[in-house]
């Protein structure tokens, strides 16, 4: 731990468990004041208490991506510590029942967009206007391996949903450079987290025989890349989205 967080705000959306809690409590121990939402309280409350004392604090919040007001308030008192909002990690997604396309019910559709494409785009929205007035930020968003190809039959609709994320990316780069905020993504491979066990079948899945480097990923792999992209050792990376996937996308 260095510290490098200390008097830095930052808010994870979908913290309660998986990615989301690895990167709450990772800026957390390096000493940001984190405020992570989900809509899973129990969920926050084992993030929380997974804290150590100090140097940085965690404080939650039950939000739902799809509410607006409830991430307008969130922003809000994400950024009430020290009156700014310098990091916003757009986390929550759910993967949808998987089914092929023509099967699919307009109510899995509605679900998968609603929370990842406009449960994030609410949440950059809502960072962007702390952001923009003190002309500095990062936003951080989770896109995947799917942004880029679809590797599972069934997941068109996460895979169309994450593919919107990297290009929200972009756009939020391109229109806010201009204000020294910076907008990346992370598009995980296979990381080992509620939602890829939730997959069903066989553990480890059968995806790891297409992973170059022979394994599943960590959610530490992620939070130690989210600490790196909010910081300014990264400080000319914006609008990229970094596949942090033990090289599945390679072939
Ligand atoms: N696990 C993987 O292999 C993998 C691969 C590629 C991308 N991703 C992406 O990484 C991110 C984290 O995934 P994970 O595997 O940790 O997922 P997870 O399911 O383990 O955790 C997601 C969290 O988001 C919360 N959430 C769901 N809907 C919400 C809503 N409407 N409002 C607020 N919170 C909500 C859940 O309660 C949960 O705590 C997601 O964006 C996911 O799509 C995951």
């Amino acid at each position: 731990m260095t510290g490098r967080y200390l008097g830095k705000t930052v808010a994870v959306t979908g913290a309660a468990d998986g990615m989301g809690r690895a990167i709450a409590l990772a800026f957390a121990r390096e000493g940001a004041a984190v405020l992570a939402c989900d809509v899973n309280e129990d969920g926050l409350a084992a993030t929380q208490a997974l804290l150590e004392t100090g140097p940085g604090s965690i404080d939650t919040m039950i939000a739902d991506v799809r509410d607006e007001g409830a991430i307008a308030a969130f922003a809000v008192r994400a950024a009430a510590p020290t009156g700014a909002l310098d990091v916003m990690v757009c986390n929550a997604a759910v993967k949808g029942d998987w089914a092929p396309l023509a099967e699919q019910p307009r109510e899995q559709l509605d679900l998968v967009i609603d929370i990842n494409l406009k449960g994030t785009v609410l949440c950059m929205k809502h960072a962007l206007r702390h952001m923009i007035p003190a002309r500095s930020g990062v936003i951080i968003n989770l896109a995947s391996v799917q942004s880029f190809r679809v590797g599972f039959p069934g997941a068109a609709f996460y895979a169309a949903s994450k593919a919107a994320v990297v290009a929200l990316t972009r756009a939020a780069a391109l229109e806010n450079g201009q204000f020294g905020i910076r907008a990346v993504g992370i598009a995980p491979g296979p990381i080992d987290t509620p939602m890829l066990r939730s997959s069903g079948g066989d553990w480890p899945p059968p995806i790891i025989n297409d992973v170059p480097l022979g394994r599943i990923g960590t959610v530490d792999d992620i939070a130690k890349a989210a600490l790196w992209l909010a910081s300014d050792e990264s400080g000319y990376i914006s609008g990229a989205t970094l596949p942090i996937d033990g090289g599945w996308l390679a072939p």
